[in-house]
């Protein structure tokens, strides 16, 4: 039996947000079922070891959806996202599998549905990748289930992604070195929705967009530096003519007009979440042992797509 006496559904549990949200979960009392495509798996088995129920499904399989569903009071929904580094589903399919976890979750009599989106959702980028979020929260707010849509700023993870050069002693990313994006530690993403479960009356019917920190490209070089206990220097990616860097550049633009650099109100939201970390808390913490095997990661370049 667990505390709330409730069970909610993870999607993405072997993944960073959903393994977060799972781990929160478990922490604060509640039944967490989650939907794993390989149950003998790695990930899988570490889940079932600290108490998650893991049952196999895909997010292609309606009937998998409906079965892991049934019963459940909640539903934490998130997709990967074909702009990921080695991804190899379309826009489509991602909001395919979006829309049909809401529309399944409706017709379970699911209490509560968390869509995790991103910072950007909410009117056209240009970035196919990016617009999907808006798609799946329109399908999600067009249905009759209560739904709190969070949409997380840039991960902290992916400043200190093995490979970005921080073993050469340098890190590159979307902003220029003067100008400030907003960032979230994965694990608080998995608390805020453990506390958006917690008080649905508080949450319900909202748009929440969650950040712990804004930084610019100097501040990453500084707590970086200090973190590291040697120089790292900061310089934004250059976007010369490639594909990849075609898109890069409208990233850039996209932090330029503030889409992408977020404009959470990190005050107010310190004062709901005390949680909430900032980056250099986040770097000597839940972040170390990244820092540490990304300053040891032989060079490839980064993406941050
Ligand atoms: N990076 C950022 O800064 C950022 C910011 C905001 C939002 N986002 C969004 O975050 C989302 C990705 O979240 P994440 O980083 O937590 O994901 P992730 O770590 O890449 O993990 C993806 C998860 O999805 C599962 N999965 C993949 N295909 C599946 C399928 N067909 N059926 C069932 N499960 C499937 C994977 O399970 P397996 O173990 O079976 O592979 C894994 O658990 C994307 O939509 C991205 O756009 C990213």
């Amino acid at each position: 039996m667990t505390l709330t006496g409730k069970t909610v559904v993870v999607l993405g549990a072997t993944g960073q947000q959903g393994g977060a949200v799972a781990a929160a979960l478990r922490a604060g009392g509640w039944g967490v079922r989650a939907v794993v495509r390989d149950p003998s798996g790695k990930r899988a088995r570490s889940l079932s070891a600290v108490g998650v129920e893991t049952v196999r499904g895909d997010l292609g399989d309606a009937e998998s959806l409906r079965a892991a569903f049934s019963g459940a009071h909640g539903v934490f929904s998130v997709q990967p996202n074909a702009g990921q580094a080695g991804a190899t589903l379309t826009n489509e399919d991602e909001v395919r599998f979006g829309a049909a976890v809401a529309e399944i979750a409706e017709r379970s009599g699911v209490a509560h549905l968390v869509y995790s989106s991103a910072v950007t959702a909410g009117a056209p980028t240009g970035v196919a990748h990016l617009d999907t979020k808006s798609r799946i929260e329109a399908r999600v707010r067009d249905l009759d289930i209560a739904s709190t849509i969070i949409r997380p700023a840039a991960f902290m993870e992916l400043l200190v992604t093995p490979g970005t050069g921080l073993d050469r002693g340098h890190l590159s990313f979307l902003m220029r070195p003067d100008q400030a994006m907003q960032f979230i530690a994965v694990r608080d993403i998995g608390r805020v929705v453990a506390a958006v479960f917690g008080s649905p009356e508080r949450y319900i019917r909202r748009t929440l967009e969650i950040a712990g920190d804004s930084l610019t490209g100097d501040d990453l070089a500084g707590h970086l530096t200090q973190a590291a206990g040697r120089p790292i220097s900061y310089s934004r990616l250059p976007a010369t003519p490639s594909a990849q860097d075609q898109v890069i550049g409208r990233l850039e633009a996209l932090v330029d007009d503030g889409r992408l650099a977020g404009h959470a109100d990190l005050d107010a939201l310190r004062a709901e979440f005390p949680f909430l970390l900032r980056f250099d808390r986040w770097l000597t913490g839940p972040g170390a042992n990244l820092l540490d095997q990304a300053l040891r990661a032989s060079d490839t370049a980064i993406d941050p797509r």
